[in-house]
């Protein structure tokens, strides 16, 4: 059974500068909760216990936000301030924190080829800890590419698909899909492309920012060449996989379930609104 989620966080953010100037994108607010934390809890939601970060400078708030503060509890309880006890009940999670520092922005490839050392022969999820899934509920899409993986256990990999606009397929690795394996519309992988073009993209299916991977995939991403800007894509390794005549599936998002990708101002104002309007309402998910 899987266990272990690898979650790179080490990029810069650049996008939503100023804001993340000295500030981990991966930590700002959305309603109440930095986005990782959401992340987190949707990984624990689908029994990954163990949560590798990849981190990188400017990033050490994420590590001090997963810390038990035993200082902050005890005041609170002195204080009989049982309420905001009660906002610090994550700390208490079962799951085990490890941290890794990709010393290098070489991009997401290289992030992930970082944890080999500590992953070695375990198949793996790796999460984005800029993207939470799910609003009303956390997404349990995670449980599922698991359960796809462990039926078919020749396979490299699974990945999380979900459909975007036209105009947004340039920012996302983009799937050629091929046959469809069930009756929620898991596909076998064809071909996987990076942020494309619109005329040559082959599809609306983007990679919403969750995979599950055989130790196979660090094998692939040593091989893979940097892109034009120097960068080791993720997106290049499991083509590669691909190529070489390893299956890949591909899982949809339900409809509804909701993904927010906090890659530029205009999603972060929308995932911060949306949360907010709920938290307001008591209409989202206590822990
Ligand atoms: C990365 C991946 C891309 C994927 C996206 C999901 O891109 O390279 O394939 O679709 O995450 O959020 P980035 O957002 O780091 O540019």
């Amino acid at each position: 059974m899987i266990d272990l989620a690898l979650i790179p966080v080490a990029g810069r953010g650049t996008s939503l500068l100023p804001l993340t100037k000295s500030q981990p994108k991966e930590m700002l607010p959305v309603g109440r909760k930095p986005v990782v934390q959401y992340v987190v809890e949707e990984l624990i939601g689908c029994q990954i216990n163990r949560l590798l970060f990849i981190t990188g400078s400017g990033k050490t708030a994420i590590e001090n936000h997963f810390d038990t503060d035993a200082e902050l509890i005890d005041y609170l309880r002195v204080k009989g301030r049982e309420e905001e006890l009660a906002e610090l009940a994550f700390e208490r999670d079962e799951a085990e924190y490890f941290y890794m520092r990709q010393r290098r922005q070489l991009g997401l490839g290289h992030a992930v080829l970082c944890a080999e050392p500590f992953v070695r022969k375990q198949s793996f999820v790796v999460a984005l800890g800029d993207t939470i899934l799910g609003l009303r509920r956390r997404s349990e899409i995670v449980r599922r590419m698991i359960a796809i993986y462990e039926e078919n256990p020749e396979i490299g990999g699974v990945i999380a698909f979900d459909e975007v606009d036209a105009e947004e397929v340039g920012n996302y690795g983009i799937a050629t899909p091929g046959k469809t394996i069930d009756t929620e519309g898991t596909f076998e992988l064809r071909d996987l492309v990076e942020k494309p073009s619109v005329h040559e993209a082959s599809s609306r299916l983007a990679v919403a920012a969750r995979y599950v991977f055989s130790p196979l995939l660090f094998e692939y991403l040593h091989r893979v060449e940097s892109d034009a800007a120097g960068d080791i894509q993720l997106t290049d390794a499991i083509r590669a996989m691909l190529l070489d005549g390893h299956r890949v599936f591909g899982v949809r998002m339900r409809p509804g379930e909701g993904r927010y990708d906090i890659g530029s101002f205009e999603s972060y104002y929308k995932a911060f609104t949306d949360f907010a309007t709920l938290e307001s309402m008591g209409d989202l998910e206590k822990m």
